[in-house]
């Protein structure tokens, strides 16, 4: 489509004027078919400008997300990844989920540029309005099932870490599991979703959705005192995307945890914080008489010791028991 040959175009040459005839003579279509083209990108969003007698480029400030501009800033070897963009949809994730319902899907990227039931851990919601974040969830398959769940979100939080310090002068840091925080503020959430196929039971898909607050504002009350943005002027969104989904590529297709956690651990938060968790106690059937053993959670406040090569927490509890924690969330600060 000619649309799509002209964003790749000015995406690829961003800043540097394209002459009508340049683009007409390459995509063997009339002067006029380009110029209708560009017009109907300049409606749809697109900052193009066209200087006189110059050609037409993309401003530097243009943050539209787009499948072109994606493949454009992705690494050679990544180039043929499959990439679906939406202006608005209610979850990637739930969309990678439908999509691995009917179709047999590896390695695609699903990118909104907004989300209207954006998913967060824990069953609560993520905050995706448009045109300021990136909601991104990335369909990969791992022959044999997950193993460790646990490590995969892991890896995912070292991708975006690693994205971000590429591409910006900003230092992010990791809040056990798997939050990204630029000081002491969330600017990023994983949600790592394992899809079983139903007749063979395995897991083998996973969805791994990541949320980027890029330069959102005006965040609601809740979140107010706790989350906050990139806030980068000069990097485009498809940057961004294509950073992080290039990353998580080499980390799962050579997965190396005894690799990558090193860079998991330095770049954690959480060591030498009092933080509140939930501690798992065992219950015995034959105290309480019922006859059947169970699980109990108890709200603990304790200090984190460290973080451990297998990805547990270890937290050193008010009344001096150290507790290893493996999954489930810890709370900061004001919050513990
Ligand atoms: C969290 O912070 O609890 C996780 C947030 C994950 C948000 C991303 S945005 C893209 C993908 N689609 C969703 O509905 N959720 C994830």
């Amino acid at each position: 489509m000619l649309k799509d040959d002209i964003i790749r175009e000015l995406e690829e040459n961003r800043g540097v004027p394209l002459s009508g005839q340049y683009l007409a003579d390459k995509y063997s279509v009339s002067r006029n078919a380009v110029w209708k083209t560009i017009n109907q990108l300049k409606k749809s969003g697109y900052e193009i400008i066209s200087g006189h007698n110059s050609g037409y480029y993309l401003a530097e400030e243009n943050d539209i997300i787009s499948e072109q501009g994606i493949r454009t800033a992705l690494p050679e070897e990544d180039k043929a990844l499959k990439i679906k963009v939406y202006d608005v949809i209610d979850s990637t994730n739930n969309e990678a989920k439908r999509m691995l319902i009917s179709e047999n899907i590896d390695r695609m990227l699903l990118v909104a540029n907004q989300q209207t039931r954006g998913r967060g851990r824990l069953g609560r919601s993520f905050y995706s309005p448009a045109d300021s974040g990136i909601y991104m969830s990335l369909i990969y398959r791992i022959p044999g099932g997950v193993k460790n769940p646990m490590m995969i979100t892991m890896a995912a939080a070292v991708a975006v870490v690693r994205a971000i310090e590429k591409l910006t002068d900003i230092k992010p840091g990791i809040k056990w599991v798997n939050d990204i925080f630029v000081g002491d503020r969330k600017v990023c959430g994983i949600l790592t979703e394992a899809v079983t196929d139903l007749e063979t039971g395995m897991a083998e898909n996973i969805v791994v959705g990541i949320g980027i607050n890029v330069r959102k504002e005006d965040f609601p009350e809740e979140l107010s005192n706790i989350a906050s943005s990139l806030y980068v002027e000069d990097i485009t969104r498809n940057r961004i995307i294509a950073g992080v989904v290039s990353n998580l590529l080499e980390l799962f297709d050579t997965f190396d945890a005894a690799a990558f956690m090193p860079e998991y651990i330095s770049h954690n938060i959480v060591v030498g914080k009092r933080v509140g968790y939930e501690r798992a106690v065992k219950a015995s059937g034959e105290a309480d008489g019922s006859g059947i053993n169970s699980t109990e959670y108890v709200k603990t406040i304790g200090v984190v010791k460290k973080v451990c090569d297998d990805g547990s927490l270890l937290v050193v509890s008010e009344d001096g028991t150290e507790d290893k924690i493996f999954t489930g969330e810890i709370k900061m600060g004001r919050n513990a």
